[in-house]
């Protein structure tokens, strides 16, 4: 039986550039009685992907890493925004700054990120470039819990493409990026609607 709790769940989405991803769950989410996205944060003050959010009214609060005197300091900035917000969920999309593990610490199986291959390969950047180079036949998106270590936190859901013989980097990053734009919002509907639980690295009991 889908859980229907009574306050809906308040994602904060954390960016730093075009913003896709970001647009997905505002289509997915927008009027929902269950997920709301309650901020959009960013490293980035001039992120395209700003735009969207601000348009609709979306609280929006940038942070320059520069302004504060070290990692800490700008985590904790952000942590206290999200906060602020009332953030029960912490959605990175895009956010091109790896967290430390204290920050990451106080978002206990409340902070997922979806990441552009089949995890565990591939962690890291240029995934398609890599994909290609290692002559993988299916390639895909992650999404997955955040723990300190980078892309490695257990798996919520994948999806699965084909790699075709005529693929670039980039035709195959616009076939992973149309199932991304699927199965993240899939993955914080079924967070926000399903009971689940961790056992070991595995994910149990959401239905994605
Ligand atoms: C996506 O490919 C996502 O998987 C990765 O960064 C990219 C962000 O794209 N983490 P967008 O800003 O959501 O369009």
């Amino acid at each position: 039986m889908p859980r229907m709790p009574a306050d809906p769940m308040r994602l904060g989405v954390l960016i730093s550039g075009r913003g896709s991803n970001l647009q997905a769950l505002m289509d997915a989410f927008a009027g929902d009685p269950v997920v709301r996205i309650a901020c959009v944060l960013s490293d980035k003050a001039d992120a395209p992907g700003l735009q969207r959010p601000r348009a609709v009214g979306i609280p929006v609060e940038t942070f320059k890493r520069k302004d504060y005197p070290d990692r800490d300091a700008f985590e904790a900035a952000m942590d206290a925004s999200l906060r602020r917000h009332d953030v029960t969920l912490v959605c990175l999309a895009g956010f091109m700054r790896i967290l430390g593990a204290r920050f990451i610490a106080g978002w206990p199986q409340a902070m997922i990120n979806i990441h552009p291959s089949l995890l565990p390969s591939f962690k890291g950047l240029d995934t398609h470039a890599r994909a290609l180079e290692a002559g993988v036949r299916f390639h895909g998106c992650s999404v997955h819990f955040v723990t300190p270590e980078l892309d490695d936190g257990p798996i919520l859901a994948q999806a699965v493409v084909p790699v075709l013989d005529d693929d670039t980097a980039d035709s195959l990053a616009a076939r992973v990026l149309a199932e991304e734009h699927r199965l993240y919002p899939a993955c914080v509907r079924a967070l926000a609607q399903d009971g689940w639980r961790i056992q070991g690295r595995r994910v149990l009991g959401l239905a994605v």
